[in-house]
């Protein structure tokens, strides 16, 4: 008998009394698998072997070649019958096991809510809209005439300073410079000049600023309003802007308007609002909200209206700052993270 021959049937008497024990040790699905692989797989001992065959005399070939197929189709009936018992084995031990929890709560998938500002936001046109203003939405890349020139800024006004806005390049010169607005006011100027008076707008939107700590973010949101009418007064404007901040904080409010300065209006105010004081305790602090006036005779002017003939009154508040004070964020950065944690909160 040739070497190779009595190799061959060495390999093949090896395999034939291991790979019973082998398949039967394995307890679950994946060692059974590996188990199999062991012999069959593609560099398993069987396959190894039979690799062989062609250095065995060819007479031999023939009876080995059957006897390697008839281990092969042994192995493999084995596999399908332990598996077989390992799943019946496994559905068993599920039935006799604890019962299945029915009470335990299910995991449900966490249901999407509007951030913060955007309720907010949609809070403000609610209230503004049920008072007969209607929305007008603008770009948030204008002109540095519509943003300064035309509201009154004088041209080295602070405001204007690249410190605080941010240029776009490539877009002209002097008012013709493009800049990421930096307040919704531009909106004042391209719906005036779009359309006559009488008008009611408001305007929500990102604006832009060269500024960024705990209470400053460069992108935040304002909401501009504006009317104009014949015979309009600041008594219209304190009177609505009244309503409208007990509207939305809900009551138990006090508001006061401070004399203050801004370009295109005159006489112009900051708003503060604070929670009134309850039973005896005392008030909470005075929160600044809005700034408004009464429209600039020159920003009337500039829009093509008759300051003769029609007045009108303007303000502007930050709707992050409004839902930071709605509910008590005390850093504006918290309302940009996106944390789940935080944003479920509210
Ligand atoms: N544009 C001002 C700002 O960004 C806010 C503002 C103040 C708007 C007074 C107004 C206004 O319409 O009358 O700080």
């Amino acid at each position: 008998m040739s070497e190779a021959l009595e190799k061959f049937r060495a390999g093949l008497s090896e395999i034939e009394g291991a790979y019973r024990p082998a398949l039967e040790a394995a307890a679950e699905e994946n060692a059974l698998r590996e188990a199999r692989a062991r012999f069959t797989g593609p560099s398993g001992a069987l396959t190894e072997l039979m690799k062989g065959m062609k250095d065995v005399p060819g007479p031999s070939r023939r009876e080995l070649g059957q006897a390697c197929n008839a281990l092969k189709t042994a192995i493999q009936s084995l596999f399908d019958a332990r598996l077989e018992a390992l799943e019946k084995a496994a559905l068993q031990a599920e039935l006799e096991g604890p019962a299945l929890d029915l009470t335990l709560p299910g995991r449900r998938p966490l249901p999407g809510r509007l951030h913060p500002i955007t309720r907010a936001e949609y809070d403000l046109l609610d209230i503004f809209g049920s008072m007969g203003f209607e929305v007008a939405r603008g770009p948030e890349i204008d002109t540095f005439a519509r943003c300064f020139t035309q509201l009154g800024f004088p041209p080295d006004h602070p405001a204007t300073d690249e410190h605080d806005t941010f240029y776009v390049t490539g877009g002209g010169e002097g008012d013709d410079a493009h800049v990421l607005r930096t307040h919704t006011s531009t909106m004042q100027i391209r719906e005036m000049s779009r359309r006559e008076a009488p008008l009611a707008v408001v305007s929500p939107g990102k604006v832009f600023r060269r500024d960024d700590d705990a209470t400053h973010s460069p992108m935040f949101h304002q909401l501009e309003g504006f009317l104009v009418d014949e015979g309009i007064t600041f008594a219209h404007l304190q009177g609505m802007l009244t309503v409208f901040l007990e509207r939305f904080f809900g009551g138990g409010i006090e508001v006061r308007f401070r004399a203050s300065y801004f370009p295109f209006v005159e006489p112009g105010a900051e708003v503060d609002v604070r929670r009134k004081a309850e039973h005896g305790g005392d008030p909470g602090p005075w929160m600044e909200i809005l700034g408004c006036g009464m429209i600039h005779p020159t920003v009337l002017k500039n829009v093509g209206y008759d300051p003769e003939k029609v007045s009108g009154f303007a303000f502007g508040m930050g709707v992050d700052r409004i839902a930071m004070v709605r509910h008590g964020v005390p850093n504006i950065k918290a309302l940009y993270e996106n944390d789940q944690r935080f944003l479920s909160a509210f």
